[in-house]
């Protein structure tokens, strides 16, 4: 009889057949079965992946309910009939490493309740940028830390839009239509463009450092369409690139969690990545800032921090609960309200080139309290004019009501682009 640890596969799809390649001839773990939708797709992958058709099976019940496997590992997707799947494998025993981040932001509090009730532990590494080992950092190497804060590149869709757009001056539509075409993007972009996707990975990282269950609905969330071919000139000419942030303060009253995008100076390491790639940057009060860039996805890179995990749980030596699942997914983090939120914005305006305009637009900045780092008029033909300018850090509340002052003038034509900064 083998000793090795058994494991069953749920899904066997970009993630699922690249963790059969790392485990392939472990010595330690030995993928006993694999669930699939069917028996042709069955026989499909067990050609593709040289694997015996005797491990496959399209009966979900005989991964769940197998004695003889200890470790279920998630990588079909979907939420709500999964999250049963998976509360099942916990009653029957089975801990579960998934890298379903959707399930985790949307379901994570039954899921966590399941686990700890039957003692049983979830990981997750792969479920927040893909390879890069962020959730392993915050839970053990960083877990005598207060964590200050996190700022990450954690949509790598929306990374290589952002960096095409700046490198071949090309407005957001086209690029990304290319970008479907070349298989960076979804047919479907909205999950990655409007920031959803990188959403669901701050609620699962705030929840970490928070130690707290933090909804995913509570997270302010912005996307990139609105970005221009001006406005990410205008970075340039200014000292930064603007990339889509996700963004977590742990602060002493309310938790800060939001992802929108931002105008990041060129010194920032978050700066220079580039493409599809992802980052994070975080922040211990002992450990100060620590930067991780790396793949946010792919078959390997993702596959690799599943197989972390399933190390991670096989190193285990009893079955007492584990130090390691450390987030508490029952008790609620209020979460700070955008409006409260203190920011510096890139603010540009088209108005009509007359005398005093600037006057108006500097008297009505004063009336906000708003301090201007520096103001820039051009692009002036005819009865038209371009300016733009940067405000120190203001509340977010304070910021709509200078933009509605600006719209209200008679001199100015329009607020075009605001953008908070770094
Ligand atoms: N791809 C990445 O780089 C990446 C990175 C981080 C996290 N993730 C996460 O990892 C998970 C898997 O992603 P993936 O890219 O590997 O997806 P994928 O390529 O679409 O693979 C999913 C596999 O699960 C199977 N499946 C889905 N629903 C099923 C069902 N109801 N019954 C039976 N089989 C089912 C699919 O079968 P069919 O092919 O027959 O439909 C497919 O083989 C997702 O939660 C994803 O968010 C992926």
């Amino acid at each position: 009889m083998s000793s090795k640890i058994k494991i069953g596969l749920l899904g066997c799809g970009t993630v699922g057949s690249g963790l059969v390649k790392i485990l392939n001839n472990h010595k330690q773990v030995e993928i006993a079965k694999i669930f699939v939708r069917n028996e042709k797709r069955a026989k499909q992958i067990a050609k593709d992946l040289a694997l015996d058709l005797a491990i496959f099976t399209w009966n979900i019940d005989d991964v769940l309910t197998d004695s003889s496997i200890s470790i279920v590992v998630e990588l079909m997707g979907g939420v709500d009939q999964t999250k049963k799947h998976l509360i099942k494998a916990l009653e029957n025993g089975k801990d579960i490493v998934t890298a379903n981040k959707d399930l985790l932001a949307l379901e994570g509090d039954d899921l966590f309740a399941a686990a700890e009730k039957y003692k049983r532990t979830i990981m997750y590494e792969a479920a927040v940028a893909g390879g890069i080992p962020i959730i392993t950092t915050l839970k053990q190497s960083l877990a005598a830390n207060k964590i200050i804060c996190l700022q990450g590149i954690l949509n790598g869709t929306t990374n290589y839009i952002l960096d095409v757009m700046k490198k071949e001056g090309k407005p957001f539509a086209e690029v990304l239509m290319a970008a479907q075409e070349l298989g960076f993007a979804e047919a479907d972009p909205t999950n990655d463009i409007d920031g959803h996707d990188a959403a669901y990975k701050v609620a699962i990282l705030a929840s970490i450092i928070s130690g707290k269950r933090v909804d995913v609905n509570k997270v302010y969330r912005e996307g990139i369409s609105k970005i221009t071919k001006m406005d990410i000139n205008s970075a340039q000419k200014r000292g930064y690139e603007i990339k889509l942030l996700g963004m977590i303060f742990n602060n002493e009253d309310k938790l800060d969690a939001r992802v929108h995008p931002v105008f990041v100076p060129l010194d920032n390491p978050l700066a220079s990545v580039g493409m599809e790639n992802n980052a994070i940057l975080v922040k211990g009060d002992a450990s100060d800032t620590i930067t991780l860039i790396g793949k946010g996805a792919g078959s390997l890179p993702t596959a690799s921090s599943v197989a972390g995990d399933i190390m991670i749980l096989i190193s285990k030596e009893s079955s007492e609960p584990n130090p390691l699942q450390i987030s508490n997914f029952t008790e609620a983090a209020e979460l700070k309200n955008i409006d409260e939120v203190e920011n510096s914005f890139y603010i540009r305006i088209s108005m009509h080139d007359k005398l005093g305009v600037l006057r108006d637009l500097g008297e009505a900045l004063f009336r906000h309290n708003a301090n201007v780092k520096f103001i820039d008029q051009y692009d002036v033909h005819g009865s038209e004019a371009h300016a733009d300018f940067i405000i120190d850090p203001i509340q977010e509340k304070e910021l709509r009501a200078i933009v509605k002052d600006l719209e209200a003038m008679d001199s100015i034509k329009a607020v075009e682009s605001v953008i908070r900064v770094l």
